[in-house]
């Protein structure tokens, strides 16, 4: 697991767009897997930067999203579907056919679950899987006690996320109980993992997920068992790492490495 601690959210969002360009170069038709909320809010905008400005092409690419309300039309301000095409979509070269968002108004839930899987599947899975975090440590909308072999499913939102969510919606009754997301199983087989954290409100979920144990109760922290994990947080959401200064001094070496080797 590699562990970027960077100054600040911007440089946080610089460091996560310069990972997904890198990865969108190497592989023009990869297949991302996309997260919404506020915190990837600053690397999205940072791609559709790179896109107009330094000709960053997502004409292949496609894309699935982790997770929708359910029961939220596409067309509510709050879904994220409007989430994502307000934020990169609208800004980026990327074919709507190539775009892949759970459907929450579906009204065969289970197969629509199914075939979101055996879609990921059929493109080849996923290259790299962008995530966040919860305060409750979930990744997508995994809560406190989902498998960690769970797929694509209806899922019952914790009441710590109902009110952290509650800020987007006018009124708490509003916010939506129930969500469709990809499941841990479902995220663990992507080749790539790149997650996101910022702010203090989110140092005890990062520090539980890096350094705590394996288990369900957090289920980043299944992420432990990836091959291929890359962690961004900014200062303060790295702030209860015990082995902080480890992870500077890991990526001090890095560069000073890459620096010595022409990379
Ligand atoms: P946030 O949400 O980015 O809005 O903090 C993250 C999450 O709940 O997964």
């Amino acid at each position: 697991m590699r562990v970027i601690i960077t100054k600040d959210y911007n440089q946080m969002s610089r460091t996560a767009a310069l990972i997904i360009a890198k990865q969108v170069r190497s592989k023009p038709s990869t297949v991302l897997g996309l997260a919404t909320g506020s915190t990837p809010l600053g690397t999205y905008k940072e791609l559709v930067r790179m896109h107009k400005k330094e000709r960053l092409d997502f004409s292949n690419v496609r894309t699935f999203n982790l997770d929708e309300y359910f029961r939220l039309d596409p067309s509510h301000p709050q879904s994220y579907h409007t989430f994502m095409f307000e934020n990169l979509f609208n800004g980026i070269n990327l074919k709507p056919e190539n775009i892949s968002i759970p459907d929450g108004m579906a009204e065969n839930v289970e197969g629509f679950c199914t075939e979101y899987e055996r879609r990921i599947k059929l493109a080849g899975g996923l290259d790299l899987q962008l995530l966040g975090i919860g305060r409750d440590g979930h990744v997508g909308f995994n809560e406190p006690g989902s498998s960690l072999g769970s797929r694509t499913r209806l899922k019952t939102l914790a009441e710590e996320t109902v009110r952290d969510n509650a800020r987007f919606f006018g009124d708490k009754k509003e916010v939506p109980r129930l969500a469709i997301t990809m499941g841990v199983g479902t995220i663990m087989e992507a080749r790539k993992l790149v997650l996101l954290a910022s702010g203090q409100g989110k140092a005890n979920a990062v520090m539980k997920s890096i350094e705590g144990p394996v288990t369900a109760q957090v289920t980043a922290s299944a992420l432990q068992l990836h091959p291929s994990v890359t962690v961004v947080t900014d200062q303060k959401a790295a702030s209860m790492l015990r082995h902080r200064r480890y992870y500077l001094y890991v990526e001090k070496m890095a560069e000073e490495y890459e620096a010595e080797a022409g990379i």
